[in-house]
This record gives structure tokens, sequence and C-alpha cells, in this order.
């Protein structure tokens, strides 16, 4: 087999794998405005917008271009968190600490599979800590004080193997 075919074939696909390389990216860009939208745009994140890039905001920290911590600790948050969160496939650390957060325990972030830092401290959060907080299995640092949180520590925390 001559091997010009491969050599076309090559150029063609070429220019797909350039687009495709960050195509991650941008969907995590649109994620992201979609986030602070839920939030009700805080005027904390202003430097959130279409022309910057995610990975420069202050309070985004990325590896290898994808999105991987989330930090937001006093943004006078008010909302509760929105589940499209864990669109973010690579998400691994998350600090809300020190806002106005209220409602129960946030267990639409049991779909952020890659999770191992919560920091929810200093919010308004009420209700019991879920009796499967487990399911957030890859978790290894939890903060969760000066809130409303009531009943007892769930056996679930000590499962949390990490
Ligand atoms: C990919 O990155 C390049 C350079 O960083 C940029 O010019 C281009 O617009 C990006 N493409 C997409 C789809 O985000
Ligand atoms: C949060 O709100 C207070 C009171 O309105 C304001 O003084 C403070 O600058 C705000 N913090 C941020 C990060 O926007
Ligand atoms: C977008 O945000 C960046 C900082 O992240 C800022 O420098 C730039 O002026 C902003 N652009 C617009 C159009 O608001
Ligand atoms: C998550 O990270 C992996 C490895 O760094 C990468 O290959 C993948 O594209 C990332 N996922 C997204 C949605 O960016
Ligand atoms: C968790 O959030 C609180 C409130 O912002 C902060 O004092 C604390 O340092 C944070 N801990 C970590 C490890 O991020
Ligand atoms: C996780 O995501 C799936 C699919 O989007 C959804 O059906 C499910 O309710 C979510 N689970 C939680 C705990 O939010
Ligand atoms: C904490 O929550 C309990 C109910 O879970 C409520 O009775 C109590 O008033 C709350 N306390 C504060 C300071 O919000």
């Amino acid at each position: 087999m001559s091997p010009l075919p491969f050599l076309i074939l090559l150029l063609i696909s070429l220019p797909f794998q350039v687009i495709s390389q960050n195509h991650s990216t941008a969907d995590e860009h649109t994620i992201l405005l979609k986030l602070k939208q839920q939030l009700g745009n805080p005027p904390s994140l202003q430097s959130w917008n279409s022309t910057s890039s995610p990975c420069d905001w202050p309070e985004i920290v990325c590896t290898g271009n994808s999105v991987t911590e989330i930090l937001l600790p006093s943004k006078n948050i008010t909302q509760k968190i929105p589940a499209t969160i864990c669109d973010l496939k690579n998400l691994t650390t998350l600090n809300l600490g020190d806002n106005f957060i209220s409602g129960e325990f946030p267990r639409q972030l049991y779909n952020c599979t890659k999770l191992q830092v919560l920091n929810l401290s200093l919010n308004h959060f009420v209700g019991p800590i879920p009796d499967d907080i487990d399911r957030i299995s890859g978790l290894r640092f939890l903060r969760l004080g000066y809130n409303n949180f009531s009943g007892d520590i769930p056996p679930a925390i000590g499962r949390l193997s990490e």
C-alpha cells in the first residue's frame, strides 16, 4: 500500500485534532458562565466573562487545560449550589466557605465524581449531614463547621476511606 492515502488522511484529520484539543475548555467556559448566572451574577465574579479564559480567573485553578479547583470563599454567594457544577468533570476542589448559602447539604455534589476537597464552612446550611455522604467516595477533606447542621454524625463519615 502506498503511504499517500495515509498522508492525506493525516492532513485531513490534523485540523480536527487541533480544534478538539481545547474543545473541552470551551465547554467548561460555557459551564462556568452558566454557573455564574445560576449563582445570581454576584458582583464578586466580575472577571468571569466570555472574553477572558477561565484558567486566568483568580477563583479558578486548571490542571492540563481543565478546571480542577473552584475557590469562592467570602464571595457573598446566597444561591444554592447549582447541579451544573458537576458538569466540570475534573473538579477536585470546591471551596464555598464564608458565604450565605442556606438549605440542606448540597447532595447534587454527589455527581462530582472526582471531588476530594469540600469546604462549606461558615454558611447557613441546615438539616442532617446525609447518611450517604460517602457517595462522594474520593472525599478526603470535608469542612462543615459554622453552619446549622443538626442530628448525629452519620456512620457514612467513617466509610470515607480517604
Ligand atoms: C483553541 O485555542 C486557540 C489558541 O489558544 C484559540 O485561538 C482557539 O479559539 C481555541 N478554540 C476553541 C474552539 O476554543
Ligand atoms: C460582600 O458584601 C459586603 C456588603 O455589601 C461588601 O462590603 C463586600 O465588599 C462584598 N464582598 C465581595 C467579595 O464582593
Ligand atoms: C473580562 O475579564 C477580564 C479579567 O478576567 C478583564 O480584564 C476584561 O476587561 C473583561 N472584559 C470585559 C469585556 O468585561
Ligand atoms: C479531564 O482531565 C483529563 C486528564 O487531564 C483530560 O484528558 C480530559 O480531557 C479532562 N476532561 C475535561 C472535560 O476537560
Ligand atoms: C475553608 O473556608 C473557610 C472560610 O472561608 C476558611 O477559613 C478555611 O481556611 C478554608 N479551608 C480550606 C482548607 O480551604
Ligand atoms: C446526577 O446526574 C444525573 C444525570 O444528570 C441526575 O439524574 C441525578 O439526579 C443527579 N444526582 C444527584 C444526586 O443530583
Ligand atoms: C438551626 O436550625 C434549627 C432547626 O434545624 C432551628 O430550630 C434553629 O433555630 C436554627 N438556629 C439558627 C441559629 O439558625
